[in-house]
């Protein structure tokens, strides 16, 4: 057991955000990190770091805790695991003390597997580095293929010798039990009981986790007969599994996260090539088909996938589909192209580092553009096939979560296709309805699309208040009383010119709001009434305030990291590092965002007069007003520079 003294050193060495950080994505938001959450699937952050605190919170799925607590629930480790993790981490020697062999036991199941495997991965090394079967055959191989000594140290590559029981053997009489060198697939046992070697006379290729421990094997025969299967691998076992799995991430995924880009290619010798060019962001799906885990994976560290295929045109199309999950994880997806006949591997031997990199900057396609591309030429001047050609290219646009890149998309595609942009727009409509409905009105963590329109708020803000989204405007009106008491006795230059307090400023702006908020409507009565007197209220006057329901929201919304996110900026081109530092776009921020709610309900409620109206008199008036209501929000759209595509 772990000596007392050791845990709490652990504990207190070990810093949230750097061990959160080796799995997460976190960026900087206001006073704490925020990032995707690793627990639920999700495509906008919720899930919140406080280094001061020491902890990490995800208001979308509710899980929570410390740094040991983290790595229990990420690696599935046990407390000691996670401990022992932590230590190594942060090079903490441990204290142990002695603890009943049962416990133990208990335990050590699972390490058990670890411990074995990383046993059997230093015996395929030694074997390949200190024998000389290994050398010549094993090493030799390599050498052939063009790999360099540190690559083949990198990877942990190695050799088994051409034996039936030379691992079984050494590792039974080390003292290794039989049970985990069966468990982990090391060992096989024959109908006779016979033990015996699963890997033999293979070059090795060992498996990472992407915490760097050894998890499972590839081995691939070195002969070329084609009644040997090319590579035997290690079956699933509590440690390994296959579809969460991605060859070369633990090597590559600081350089996939500092990159934000990870490139995807099929084989081990394709990592190992790449690698070796000093091209450091790239993994293997290891020949099976991408799963969503992996995908899932992927996007912890990046946003970007380029997939490098080899050139054969089959393969191509019979993929195209499966790239769809990635954009439905809200990914963004490359595809680089070989000449015939080669693959990453053989082609960045061919041309060397710099060469390569330059291939794939200029050869480099947008998945969905390249599809478009390479169905259209299929379908040749076939109308039918054209229809269908549009009809598959619009499906992978609905996958794109992100409405304002699927409108990119659209225009892309329809001049690409020679379609009008509303004719794709139309079908997109049908297309992303006919989801809603099939997922019972909702699509996985996002509201519907017609309760959530093109434009406000962001999801992640949904999340972010510790809320769920509700039909009323509760988020953009807290937010206002948010900015009220936070700022409301701070002083902006409007005009340029002349100073003016923010709370007078924001409330004549919303005058012809009407909250739906009860709390918020109390907060703002009390403003205006203060404002009569020629006084501001401040916060404390709410926080102590003898309304509880006052007090709770007052507090809440002090200490609320609720922010305008860097999605709603960027897409509106607004450049604010911290919300204080760009007060008037905050502000107004807050107003419009506010006020474009309350105008869109307006516009949804005239639509539906209009629909259930009869008299063509009154329908007209209504479409009147309709427009007129339409103008105010374009006014208010334009201003937010948010596209809207109706
Ligand atoms: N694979 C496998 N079993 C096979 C063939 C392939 O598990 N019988 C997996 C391996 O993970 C392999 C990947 O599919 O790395 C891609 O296959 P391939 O391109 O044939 O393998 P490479 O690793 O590129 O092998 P090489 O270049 O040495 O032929
Ligand atoms: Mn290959």
């Amino acid at each position: 057991m772990i000596a007392k003294e050791t845990v709490d050193k652990i504990l207190e060495t070990a810093r949230i955000e750097e061990v959160v950080g080796d799995f997460v994505n976190l960026k900087r938001r206001g006073t704490s990190l925020i990032g995707n959450c690793p627990f639920h699937n999700e495509k906008t952050p919720s899930f919140n770091v406080s280094v001061n605190k020491g902890i990490f919170k995800c208001f979308g799925c509710g899980e929570g805790g410390d740094s040991a607590s983290f790595i229990m629930k990420h690696e599935k480790y046990s407390y000691p695991e996670a401990l022992r993790y932590l230590a190594k981490k942060y090079n903490i020697e441990i204290e142990e003390i002695e603890q009943s062999p049962e416990q133990q036991e208990a335990d050590n199941r699972r390490e058990s597997l670890y411990i074995v495997s990383a046993y059997a991965a230093k015996f395929f090394s030694e074997t390949m580095w200190e024998t000389d079967q290994g050398k010549t055959i094993g090493l030799g191989y390599f050498k052939e293929r063009g790999f360099r000594d540190d690559i083949i140290k990198k990877f942990e590559l190695g050799y088994s010798p051409d034996s039936w029981d030379a691992l079984t053997d050494k590792a039974l009489r080390e003292g290794f039990k039989e049970e985990f060198l069966e468990k982990t697939g090391l060992t096989i046992r024959n109908d006779k009981g016979k033990l015996y070697d699963r890997f033999r006379g293979r070059v090795m290729f060992p498996i990472h986790n992407f915490t760097g421990r050894i998890i499972g094997f590839g081995g691939r025969t070195l002969v070329t007969d084609k009644k040997v299967p090319k590579y035997v691998n290690s079956p699933e076992s509590d440690i390994y599994h296959k579809s969460n799995v991605l060859y070369g991430l633990f090597q590559a995924k600081k350089a996939i996260r500092d990159l934000d880009n990870c490139y995807l290619v099929e084989g081990y010798a394709d990592v190992l090539s790449v690698q070796q060019a000093g091209i450091e962001n790239v993994v293997a799906s290891s020949g099976t088909s991408l799963t969503t885990e992996q995908i899932r994976l992927i996007g912890r560290f990046a946003k970007n996938v380029t997939i490098l295929y080899d050139g054969d045109a089959a393969g191509i199309k019979a993929s195209l589909r499966g790239l769809d999950m990635i954009l439905e994880e809200g990914l963004n997806v490359k595809v680089v192209l070989f000449p015939d006949g080669h693959d990453p591997d053989s082609y960045v031997q061919k041309l060397g580092s710099s060469e390569f990199k330059t291939y794939i900057e200029k050869n480099q396609r947008d998945f969905i553009l390249y599809k478009t591309n390479i169905l259209l030429k299929d379908a040749g001047t076939d109308p039918i096939k054209k229809a269908g050609v549009i009809h598959e290219v619009v499906e992978s646009i609905a996958k794109i979560p992100d409405s304002i890149k699927a409108s990119v998309f659209i225009r892309e595609c329809s001049s690409l296709l020679q379609i009008e942009e509303r004719v794709l727009i139309a079908e997109l409509n049908r297309l992303r309805l006919g989801k809603m409905k099939k997922d019972g009105g909702k699509s996985e963590s996002l509201p519907p699309p017609d309760a959530y329109p093109d434009d406000l708020p962001p999801p992640d803000e949904v999340l972010f208040a510790e809320e769920k989204y509700t039909e009323t405007d509760d988020l953009q009106e807290k937010e206002i009383i948010r900015l009220l008491l936070n700022y409301g006795h701070e002083l902006v230059k409007w005009d340029g010119i002349t100073d003016t307090y923010i709370a007078p400023y924001v409330i004549s702006n919303l005058a012809d709001v009407v909250f739906d908020n009860p709390v918020c409507k109390i907060v703002l009565e009390e403003y205006n009434a203060y404002m009569e007197k020629g006084e501001l209220p401040t916060a404390q006057d709410f926080i102590q305030h003898k309304d509880p329901q006052v007090s709770e929201m007052a507090i809440s919304l002090i200490s609320s990291p609720y922010s305008l996110s860097d999605n709603w900026l960027a897409t509106r081109k607004i450049y604010v590092k911290h919300e204080s530092e760009n007060m008037r776009a905050t502000i107004l921020g807050g107003i419009f965002h506010l006020k474009k709610r309350k105008v869109d309900k307006i516009l949804k409620s005239i639509r539906e007069e209009i629909q259930n109206e009869t008299d063509e008199d009154n329908q007209l008036i209504l479409m009147q007003r309709y427009m007129r209501v339409k103008e105010v929000e374009k006014g208010i759209s334009a201003f937010m520079g948010s596209v809207v595509i109706k």
